[in-house]
């Protein structure tokens, strides 16, 4: 058994205040029934709806951030702002972690979940899911920099990278970047190699995700159950 108000809150959808306020208004059922008090214990099996529609205790959630720089991808941290913080605070009891990392100083689109296997699945090496960058370098990017790209830059360490794709935009120090697997810093390390350092690093795709370009940095959103299906389809 939990309070009902706790119950409401633990989706992720709600603060305990809002639920309360939603419990006290009547919008809330529980087994059929209308019931008006927060503190109201309920069975953690019982059918619970709001405004007519089930909810989900302990459902997966999946959001599309637009990461802001200075922010780390990671749950916590002893000294910096983790992406973690950029939610409300009923947000962050539901177990959300980051689907990969982006630098501290690089921005973009990053997928917080708390699915576990699909999470797993994602960043399996094998499945090499697409990441599209848009990239600012200090140099000018050329024909020669794409097919370096296309074959594969082996890095300082002496790794090669799997081919990816560059996509030189118009001043030549601009270029969208896919690449397919996700090593610690790899288009810094793949455009240093190319004596190109990167000054701006953006992401803008994951997979079958695209940064809504309506998301302030630090912004956030539920993914639509159609960007949910092709990630699972992914
Ligand atoms: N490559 C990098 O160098 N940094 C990132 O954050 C992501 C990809």
């Amino acid at each position: 058994m939990e309070r009902l108000d706790k119950r409401l809150a633990s989706t992720g959808q709600w603060s305990r205040k809002e639920a309360r306020e939603l419990i006290r208004t009547g919008r809330v059922w529980v087994n059929g029934q209308m019931c008006s008090s927060p503190d109201q214990k309920v069975d953690k099996t019982a059918p619970v709806t709001v405004d007519g529609a089930l909810i989900e205790a302990d459902r997966p959630v999946y959001l599309m951030l637009h990461k802001p720089p200075g922010v780390v991808s990671a749950t916590t941290d002893p000294q910096q702002p983790t992406v973690l913080s950029l939610l409300p605070s009923s947000y962050r009891r539901l177990g959300l972690f980051p689907v990969g990392r982006l630098d501290k100083d690089t921005e973009g689109l990053l997928l917080l979940t708390n699915d576990g296997p699909l999470a797993h699945r994602l960043l399996s090496p094998k499945r090499h899911v697409d990441k599209v960058y848009y990239l600012r370098v200090n140099g000018r990017l050329d024909e020669e920099d794409a097919r370096a790209v296309s074959q594969g830059i082996t890095l300082a360490n002496g790794y090669t990278c799997l081919p990816g794709r560059l996509e030189v935009l118009g001043n030549a120090q601009e270029a969208y970047i896919t690449i397919r697997e996700g090593k610690y810093h790899q288009i810094k390390r793949m455009m240093a190699a190319r004596n190109k350092p990167v000054l701006y690093l953006k992401r803008v795709g994951f997979g079958p995700l695209t940064l809504d370009k309506s998301l302030p940095k630090g912004g956030w959103r539920s993914l639509t159950i159609p960007e949910i299906d092709a990630l699972f389809r992914q």
